[in-house]
């Protein structure tokens, strides 16, 4: 095993799909994946694998935040050999051009942390998706979407739930960010460190503009047409 999860090599798939919540990555297993095995239960953040169409694939939780992302990023992609993450979480709409239920395939993710900050020394780097695999989530988001609706552009990974500068996320939404969300700078710039491939798409869960959120029933619908077009982008 690795230091943070219980799986021996080979245990987990090439691909995986990176729940914020452990509950939800249980919640894909039990209701997409064929045959699928709990892997890894190492501080309740579970990890399983198992078949979808008859591909392998896995899914592990991230907890929130980047930090904690990144712990299960970095030993997915470098004890695991894992080749492709494809975060599959919530976010916040910043503007009124998204509505509760939209999906936002995330091109970029700014961030206010200071892990990038530390790791290239003050320099701005932009961490961005996968173009494959983002334009096989739009492919299949025109089909799958449900009648939500699909955006494609950037989104801010913040350190905090609680923003002590709303101002400053304002700033970001002049600047053509849509929605915020935790974790998904960290995973960008990590699979671009290990060679590897990343995506994060989010269904906007609550409306920063407006107030409005999700019932967890219009959640969980949300959520699992968005599984689907992360199976479809990165297996079909
Ligand atoms: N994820 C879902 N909603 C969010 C919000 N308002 N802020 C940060 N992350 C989120």
């Amino acid at each position: 095993m690795s230091t943070h999860i219980g799986a021996a090599p080979g245990d987990i798939a090439p691909l995986v799909l990176m729940p914020g919540d452990p509950l939800r990555a249980r919640w894909i297993a039990e209701t997409f994946l064929d045959d699928a095995r709990c892997y890894s239960e190492v501080r309740g953040m579970y990890g399983y694998t198992g078949t979808w169409r008859g591909h392998r694939v896995s899914v592990q939780g991230s907890g929130m935040g980047q930090p904690s992302l990144a712990i299960y990023a970095n030993e997915l992609f470098s004890e695991y050999d894992v080749q492709a993450i494809v975060r599959v979480g919530s976010c916040g709409a910043l503007t009124e051009k998204l509505a509760v239920r939209d999906l936002v395939i995330a091109s970029g993710a700014c961030t206010d942390s200071s892990m990038n900050t530390i790791r290239f020394e003050g320099l701005d780097y932009a961490p961005v998706a996968d173009f494959a695999l983002l334009r096989a989530a739009h492919d299949a988001a025109g089909s799958l979407a449900d009648g939500a609706g699909v955006h494609v552009g950037l989104i801010f990974s913040s350190d905090s739930f609680y923003s002590p500068r709303p101002e400053l996320t304002a700033r970001m939404v002049e600047y053509g960010v849509l929605a915020v969300e935790m974790e998904a700078s960290a995973l960008y710039t990590l699979a671009a460190k290990h060679g590897r491939r990343a995506l994060a798409i989010c269904t906007v869960s609550d409306h920063i503009v407006t107030g409005e959120e999700t019932t967890s029933q219009e959640r969980e619908q949300t959520f699992g047409a968005m599984v689907e077009i992360a199976l479809t982008a990165a297996l079909a």
